[in-house]
């Protein structure tokens, strides 16, 4: 365990766990349907790549970046794009997978953005769901481990652009972030 973690709150075997059992329910709902894949980056990136090797329906591939941020002038939250999919998701079963669910903001909006797209179907998978940091209604279809209100890093998750690469999920120490 990295130095800076102060407990696990997933290990790696329990992580993989996870991520099969989240797979057995996708295989088993999309079966023969083709599924556009959204990794929403940079987090996602890990489980993306563990997550769809375990597809046995048909797949293509897409990435984004998308991040939100209050806007005083409208007092919510604002979706910003840095980066668009590629591919136009009309008519697609497009299904995006996250590795954090956290106060909802980031994916409330960019459903509804997507939504406008009139994709056949649009589903939300994540591995990790903290509902009670939750600010907007955004559960997903798709939820790995309920996780407690903890600054969890690894498994694609940061702090300050670093830790992402740990195979688990563990708990940073406060001073690591309280300076
Ligand atoms: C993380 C995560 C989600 C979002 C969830 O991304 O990957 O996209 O935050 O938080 P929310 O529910 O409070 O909106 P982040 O914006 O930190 O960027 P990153 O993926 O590059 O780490």
């Amino acid at each position: 365990m990295h130095q800076d973690v102060e407990r696990i709150l997933l290990t790696e075997e329990e992580v993989a766990g996870t991520i099969q059992k989240l797979a057995d329910r996708l295989n088993a709902d999309y079966q023969d349907k083709e599924v556009l894949c959204v990794c929403v980056l940079k987090g996602s990136v890990i489980v993306y790549s563990d997550l769809v090797r375990k597809f046995t329906f048909p797949v293509t591939f897409d990435f984004l970046i998308a991040s939100s941020y209050e806007s005083s002038s409208v007092s919510s939250h604002i979706l910003k794009i840095k980066k668009d999919l590629e591919t136009d998701i009309k008519g697609k079963h497009v299904l995006i997978i996250e590795d954090i669910i956290d106060t909802g903001h980031t994916l409330f909006h960019l459903k509804n953005e997507l939504l406008k797209r009139e994709p056949a179907s649009l589903k939300i998978c994540t591995l990790l769901d903290k509902p009670s940091r939750r600010e907007d209604p955004m559960e997903a279809d798709y939820v790995g481990a309920v996780i407690p209100n903890e600054f969890v890093v690894g498994c694609g998750l940061d702090y300050d652009g670093r830790y992402r690469q740990f195979p688990y999920v563990g708990v940073l120490k406060r001073e690591c972030y309280e300076k």
